[in-house]
């Protein structure tokens, strides 16, 4: 499991080492739904990590996924670049499920 639906409000990420994955997985809560992606800006090839400190994945309105290194925002919902300079480019979902008692987990 990676958290609680509890442990996330509604417009907050979280990111989570995995076990077996490079990068975090981010967990977003918006709108009462719950979106994963791989902490990896498409920016440059391999991807970067995106935050500037722990778990700072939104922009300041919290209306966008950013990466702090060159600014590019990402559509939470879709993940795909909306502002800066990976225009074209997404983030890689990872797909979550919830369990019945509010558990997020890697859907795998
Ligand atoms: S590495 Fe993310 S915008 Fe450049």
């Amino acid at each position: 499991m990676l958290c609680h639906l509890a442990d996330l409000d509604d417009g907050e990420a979280r990111g989570f080492e995995v076990p077996g994955l490079k990068a975090k997985v981010i967990v977003v809560r918006r709108e009462g739904r719950v979106h994963g992606w791989r902490d990896l800006c498409p920016h440059y090839a391999g991807g970067t990590p995106m935050a500037w400190k722990r778990d700072a994945y939104l922009n300041g309105a919290r209306t966008h996924l950013a990466c702090h290194a060159h600014g590019a925002w990402f559509d939470i919902e879709t993940g795909a670049c909306v502002q800066g300079p990976c225009l074209g480019k997404r983030l890689t979902r990872v797909p979550l499920r919830l369990d019945k008692d509010g558990g997020i987990h890697l859907d795998r």
